[in-house]
């Protein structure tokens, strides 16, 4: 396993002067491989008595990585190096994998070696199963995710021990084999048919879709069109850099917590609307629209400052230009629907026509909002038959390879510390307790 980042050189400095004493103060600039420099400001408070402010962290360096870059001007998207276009082309999601937690593309031997154990860890322990009668039928199967991904720290007990890289290892590749087969049961107990036990036979994506749609009674058949497809959505989704979710995963994972607990927290905050919920929230949105006639009174809403709704599947905190992903998936797309001899589509209509007349909009060609991963998986995973409350669980399944590849980072980091931002405080200063019979 790749150890450490290693750390960047910081040769330069930045003056900064503060008007209101005329105090000079310099600090030191880092330099990564790639991208912006970075202004090291951990000794700020000590040497000023201030500290900085950035509540969406939009200038804010959180850690040093070597796992992932992203260029949101150019549209560049790396893991270790080589890009999302090359990866999702010439790759497999296992080997994604590999190359996200040990830094290299896995030789051979070291790939059959890899997919071997991530195959025999497959299955969950026997005693989980029961745990999914214990949730309503109806529950989203992100809660029934969040819950039992954290569970399994109550059951993989050798495995919980961070400071032990073997431990690690076995935690990270635990959870890279058994949150899809977590995924699968979600599903199957959302529809009420029994549980698929993994098949060491299929790959990891032909395995997914196994355990998902197949049923006891007769054998699955597993089209490779639709596979490759679920392979390309799991790479594409794989990591992101220090997105909402792997940001939660490490200020969990800084405190030395598990690694179960800390996947799950990552989950957590991958559900939200503005983040991994946004494919469940793009087919909603096309289902509201309901008809290409009304597209322009939806754009006309998402430009309004006094309506809350936006166009989802648009717009990124860091691409200022068209996803990478996007791209790909937007290809994806048309393979999946000729495969299934899906022609008229009426939410796709809708789809191919608002983001015609989104990408010549003024408003979002002055904001550099263009159509995001999620635009296109809601529609792909539609017609590959998910429930749209199963798109957010897929993220989920292909995300965890880079919350655990981020994890182990952070934890193999020799400088590692607890998380612990400040806050600009704007409450009420010290005053007297308020004796009950003087309040109003
Ligand atoms: N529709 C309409 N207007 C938008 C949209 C949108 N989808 N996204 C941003 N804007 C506007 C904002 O109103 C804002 O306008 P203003 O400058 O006049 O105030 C401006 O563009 C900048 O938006 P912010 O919210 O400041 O951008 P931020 O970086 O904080 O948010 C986000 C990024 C959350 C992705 C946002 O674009 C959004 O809500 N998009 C829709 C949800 C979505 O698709 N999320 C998926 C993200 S990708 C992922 O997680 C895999």
């Amino acid at each position: 396993m790749s150890s450490a980042v290693p750390q960047a050189k910081s040769q330069q400095t930045v003056t900064m002067i503060d008007n209101a004493t005329g105090k000079k103060f310099e600090f030191p600039v880092m330099e990564g491989t790639v991208g912006p420099r970075v202004v090291d400001i951990r000794k700020f408070y000590a040497e000023t008595g201030m500290f900085t402010y950035d509540p969406g962290f939009t200038s804010t360096a959180a850690c040093e990585s070597a796992v992932t870059y992203i260029d949101g001007d150019k549209g560049v998207l790396l893991h270790r190096g080589y890009s999302i276009k090359e990866l999702a082309e010439k790759s497999d999601f296992l080997e994604v994998c590999y190359l996200l937690l040990h830094g290299e593309l896995p030789n051979k031997p070291q790939k059959t070696e890899f997919v071997t154990t991530i195959t025999r860890h497959t299955m969950v322990h026997e005693q989980i199963l029961s745990f999914f009668s214990g949730f309503r039928r109806d529950s989203h199967p992100m809660a029934v995710m969040v819950g039992t991904v954290g569970a399994l720290a109550a059951f993989y007990h050798d495995s919980l021990d961070i400071d032990d890289p073997k431990q690690r290892e076995l935690a990270a590749h635990r959870m890279i084999a058994k949150v899809p087969t977590i995924a699968a049961l979600a599903y199957k107990y959302s529809i009420g048919q029994p549980f698929m036990h993994p098949r060491n036979d299929l790959n990891f994506s032909e395995n997914f879709l196994y355990m998902t749609f197949g049923i006891p009674s007769e054998p699955y058949k597993v089209n490779p069109v639709l596979a490759r497809a679920m392979d390309r959505i799991f790479i594409l989704h794989a990591d992101h850099e220090q997105n909402a979710s792997t940001s939660t995963v490490r200020l969990a994972g800084s405190s030395r917590a598990n690694p179960f607990a800390c996947i799950s927290s990552g989950i957590a905050s991958l559900w939200g609307r503005a983040h991994g919920g946004a494919n469940e929230a793009v087919l909603d949105m096309l289902h509201q629209i309901g008809d290409k006639s009304r597209i322009p009174e939806f754009i006309a809403r998402s430009k309004d400052k006094n309506d809350t709704f936006r166009l989802m599947g648009f717009g990124h905190r860091v691409y200022k230009n068209y996803d990478p992903r996007a791209e790909i998936m937007r290809k994806t797309c048309k393979e999946v629907l000729d495969e299934l001899g899906i022609k008229d589509d009426p939410l796709l209509d809708i789809a191919v026509e608002l983001e015609k007349i989104a990408l010549q909009d003024p408003y979002f060609i002055e904001k550099k909002l263009y159509p995001n991963v999620d635009f296109y998986s809601g529609i792909i995973l539609k017609a590959m038959g998910f429930p749209t409350s199963m798109f957010t669980v897929l993220f989920a399944v292909a995300r965890t390879v880079g919350w655990v590849s981020q994890w182990k980072e952070m934890i193999e980091e020799p400088t590692q510390r607890i998380g612990r931002p400040r806050q600009l405080y704007t409450g009420t200063p010290e005053r007297p307790f308020l004796p009950m019979d003087k309040r109003k």
